[in-house]
């Protein structure tokens, strides 16, 4: 990969910044309403969710894609983030995004829950796609600059625009999962993958595991020396004596950070009058079940939907609930719909939910309250409210910032938080109850205690989970990577977002509307 040596300076016909954001995606979609009117909503998922407030204590640019083919623009300013738009063509969303990216490399490092697909096509497309970002990075960083690269759809970026401007310092942080090496061995690409990465001065993952999967990996497959966090590149040093040719090396930080929330944001929210009335009207709508249960997903074979309905399921048969006990209420937002196994999963749940409630459902009381839809953070909160018990069962997850969400919002300290042990949250909230999500009979056991816990053990535990997540949010975080990427190069001082006290968070938001314009746009269903 290295066919393009030259070093592209800033381009002076292009704006630079000092901080550039790369990304697949942009925090912002482009959408056409019913009157052909161009709008731009909040893109799904949690990276978007956890680097907005990043981008806006900084003036950098965030470069990524519209989510739609054949798209070309202008950079632009969207709500403080400056957007330099890279556009895919009809093909590349199939072959890079849909196909290597989603078909490839996301079951790949969800311990191969669905089977991955390997075609050579799609990698030429991904790596043609990532030469392309890395080269409108590497226009519009300034001299000197930071750029951050997000995520598996990223990973040849680093080491493309490592070659493109050696001056910058660049990062990489994976949003999900490193798989283990047995794993990671299945792919045809798998040294280039890691030569992509290593790029980077400082590469972050969410659990210590992940990173030493990837450190593994690095050792085994392409057999650099790691001491960790470090890893030595080898370096090609032309000026040294021959004698000592092939000693010098580039270090490499491959560490964890986990990511967090705004959580002061979200309890903010939480405290608004006006959202609590929304709960309350969320739980009458119901039919005031005792036990409103939750869960919010992408619609994802990763996130264990079907284990919980069939755990659910089960509970109304066996007579141990009733649809006026229970409710489980499913938010499962549309994602990557034209991927055949999106495609299939979909089937199946709503072919479950539909029996599920054919089975148990009243004329008052429906078992399953079921819902394809994103919704805007207002109401994401007011659901967060009006749930007893939050459930998450992912089979497999990087971090899962909605069980984040779920324990910022319950500033009533109650509340019960059902966590997969899968998921990289579990390594921090530890008060959680957490459940293996395919032991559907301990699944139904954990359900039955979190609607059996007394008030007082419900506290204790919420009051532990949210001391972790308001002290460990987003702006923590990203002060932490930043403050890793300086250490490496020293005198690149990025700011990260300010810590935010509830207090500060409430002035904010009372004096502003809300960010979202109420699209309908799935925020954080990471
Ligand atoms: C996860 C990934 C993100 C991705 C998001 C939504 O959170 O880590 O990189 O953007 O899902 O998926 P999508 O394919 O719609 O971008």
């Amino acid at each position: 990969m290295s066919e393009h040596p030259d070093h592209t300076p800033p381009a002076t016909e292009h704006e630079t910044y000092g901080f550039v954001v790369v990304s697949n995606r942009l925090p912002v979609d482009h959408t056409v309403d019913e009157n052909g009117d161009v709008k731009w909503e909040h893109s799904p998922g949690g990276l978007v969710t956890a680097l907005e407030p990043v981008m806006r204590a900084n003036d950098g640019a965030w470069v990524g894609w519209a989510g739609k083919p054949d798209l070309e623009f202008e950079p632009f300013e969207n709500d403080g983030i400056n957007v330099v738009p890279v556009p895919l063509s009809e093909e590349e969303v199939q072959r890079y995004y849909e196909g290597f990216s989603n078909d490839t490399l996301w079951p790949l490092y969800h311990d191969v829950i669905s089977a991955p697909t390997y075609h050579r096509v799609w990698w030429d497309s991904y790596v043609l796609v990532n030469r392309r970002f890395a080269q409108r990075a590497a226009e519009v960083a300034e001299q000197d600059g930071v750029v951050w690269v997000q995520d598996y759809q990223m990973q040849l970026v680093p080491q493309f625009l490592r070659e493109l401007r050696p001056d910058l310092t660049i990062g990489f942080f994976n949003h999900i999962p490193f798989p283990p090496l047995g794993i990671f061995s299945q792919l045809p690409w798998r040294e280039k993958i890691l030569e992509g990465l290593l790029g980077a001065d400082v590469i972050g993952f969410q659990r210590a595991d992940d990173a030493s999967n990837f450190s593994r990996s690095v050792r085994h497959l392409l057999g650099y020396a790691t001491t960790r966090p470090y890893i030595d590149v080898p370096v090609d040093d032309e000026s040294a004596p021959l004698s000592r040719r092939g000693r010098k090396v580039r270090r490499v930080v491959a560490k964890h950070f986990p990511i967090s929330i705004d959580s002061a944001g979200f309890e903010a929210l939480a405290r608004k009058p006006e959202i609590q009335a929304r709960a309350r009207e969320i739980r009458e709508g119901l039919g005031n079940p005792k036990t409103v249960i939750l869960g919010v997903d992408r619609l994802d074979y990763t996130k264990g939907i079907r284990h919980r309905m069939k755990a659910f399921g089960e509970l109304l048969s066996d007579g141990r609930l009733s649809v006026e006990d229970a409710t489980l209420v499913q938010v499962a937002s549309p994602s990557r719909e034209r991927v055949e196994a999106y495609m299939a999963l979909r089937d199946e749940i709503e072919l479950t939910v539909g029996r599920i409630n054919g089975d148990y459902a009243t004329m008052s009381h429906t078992a399953i309250s079921y819902h394809h839809h994103g919704y805007p953070r207002e109401e994401m909160v007011a659901l967060y409210l009006a749930a007893d018990i939050m459930l998450v069962t992912a089979l497999r997850d990087g971090m899962n910032l909605v069980a984040k969400e779920y324990i910022a919002v319950r500033f009533d300290s109650d509340g019960v938080l059902i966590l997969s042990e899968f998921a990289g949250a579990a390594d921090e909230l530890r008060s959680a109850l957490l459940v293996n999500p395919h032991d559907i009979g301990g699944l139904k056991n954990t359900i039955m205690r979190a609607i059996e816990m007394p008030r007082r053990d419900r506290v204790t535990r919420m009051r532990a989970l949210r001391r972790r997540v308001l002290d460990n949010d987003v702006a923590k975080w990203s002060a932490s990577f930043l403050a890793a990427l300086s250490d490496v190069r020293p005198g690149h001082r990025i700011a990260a977002p300010p810590k935010k006290t509830v207090e500060e968070a409430l002035a904010e938001s009372s004096g502003s509307e809300p960010a979202d314009d109420g699209a309908g746009t799935p925020e954080t269903a990471a």
